[in-house]
């Protein structure tokens, strides 16, 4: 019996799987509208197997993206164009996630499918960034230093964008809290130097971050919501692991239901160690710790791979990103690979069908 090809809850949704899509920005949308791009590519992860399907991080606002070409959820024509995208997700059986997001101090960045690096100019459409504190990201320019009726503003565009996307069909709702964006930059002390009650003490700094939450479940009490951290800045005096499983057991009792566990993002200097599940052992600790369920991402490549985080207990789910680049129908491979039995596999394309040699 496969443990990745068993079904799971996240809160009152079910997904048929455990091997989930994890959300990678495309850089293909104007003015935050969704496209055909975005419906082919997020669908055929659908089509290839995949227990939940995650958009890219979508802005709350415009001035939440982190390029211009980044999708957002802040108006309702974008809300009906997602409309579809999630509705075909859904069509071929997979959950559908949308990620909401800030960029904060990471905001009006160039994309990289453009030339340009660093912060966009005003000339060329950029906009002023917005954090905790004006303290730039190396290469960046300096953002503006959120006042309260700005921190109002984040948690009300969080609540709208929550709402739209239960309009627009979305089963489960990412509050991304993770690689440097706004949430994570008042959580970690590198980027958050404020003295009101948004700084300072670990509660202090997660305090937006539960703020948002609640805004989140009130604007879609039936809906399941998710959070992504960062478990560590990788660096000296940042945010670490011991503060993740604090904050993530916190959001657990404000009504998240599941926890994304990545790492990094928050300064330049960070020192990352990569290699094959990397960030697998920071998943473990704070499911043991924090006591929610959480999905573990970062290089999990194989369905065999996949299957042993679940067993050792590390994790609930698994999220991939660049596999399912390279192979869409990662899950439906990675079923004949574990020999689990799946009776979605798309009947079109059933003389495709690979049965295990055994
Ligand atoms: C093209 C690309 C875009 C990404 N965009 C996002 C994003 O929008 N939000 C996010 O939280 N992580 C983003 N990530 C990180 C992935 O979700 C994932 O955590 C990371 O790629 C590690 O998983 P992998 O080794 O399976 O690719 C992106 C990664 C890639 C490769």
């Amino acid at each position: 019996m496969s443990l990745l090809f068993t079904p799971v809850e996240i809160g009152s949704s079910r997904a048929r799987n455990r091997l989930w899509v994890a959300p990678m920005c495309q850089y293909s949308a104007t003015d935050g509208m969704p496209n055909t791009w975005h419906l082919t590519h997020l669908a055929a992860f659908a089509t290839g197997g995949a227990g939940l399907v995650m958009t890219e991080a979508t802005a709350v606002s415009p001035e939440g993206r982190i390029s211009p070409d980044d999708t957002g959820i802040w108006n309702d024509a974008q809300r009906d164009a997602w409309r579809p995208i999630a509705a075909e997700i859904r069509a071929r059986g997979a959950l559908a996630a949308i990620q909401l997001a800030h960029a904060g101090r990471k905001a009006s960045t160039w994309s990289p499918l453009t030339a340009g690096t660093g912060t966009v100019p005003d000339a060329a459409g950029g906009w002023q960034a917005l954090a905790p504190s004006p303290v730039a990201y190396d290469g960046y320019a300096t953002p503006q230093q959120l006042d309260t009726d700005g921190i109002a503003k984040v948690i009300a565009d969080f609540g709208a964008a929550a709402r739209r996307s239960v309009d627009a069909g979305f089963d489960v709702l990412e509050v991304h809290a993770a690689h440097g964006y706004l949430l994570h930059e008042f959580l970690s002390p590198l980027s958050n130097q404020r003295t009101d009650e948004y700084g300072g003490s670990l509660a202090n700094r997660a305090r937006l971050l539960l703020e948002v939450l609640d805004a989140v479940r009130a604007a879609a009490p039936a809906t399941a919501v998710m959070v992504r951290f960062s478990a560590t800045d990788w660096a000296d005096g940042g945010w670490d692991l011991a503060d993740t499983t604090t904050v993530a057991a916190w959001a657990a009792e404000r009504g998240a239901v599941f926890v994304d566990i990545s790492s990094g993002g928050l300064v330049a200097h960070q020192r990352l160690v990569v290699g094959p599940g990397y960030q697998v052992p920071f998943a473990r600790e704070v499911r043991e710790k924090a006591g929610v369920p959480v999905a573990a991402v970062g290089l999990i490549t194989t369905g065999t791979q996949a299957e042993e985080v679940l067993r050792s207990g590390a994790a609930d789910a698994v999220m991939a990103g660049r596999e399912w680049l390279r192979d869409p129908h990662f899950a439906l491979r990675a079923a004949t690979e574990l020999g689990a039995e799946i009776d979605y596999w798309p009947p079109q394309y059933e003389r495709a069908r690979i049965r295990r040699a055994s």
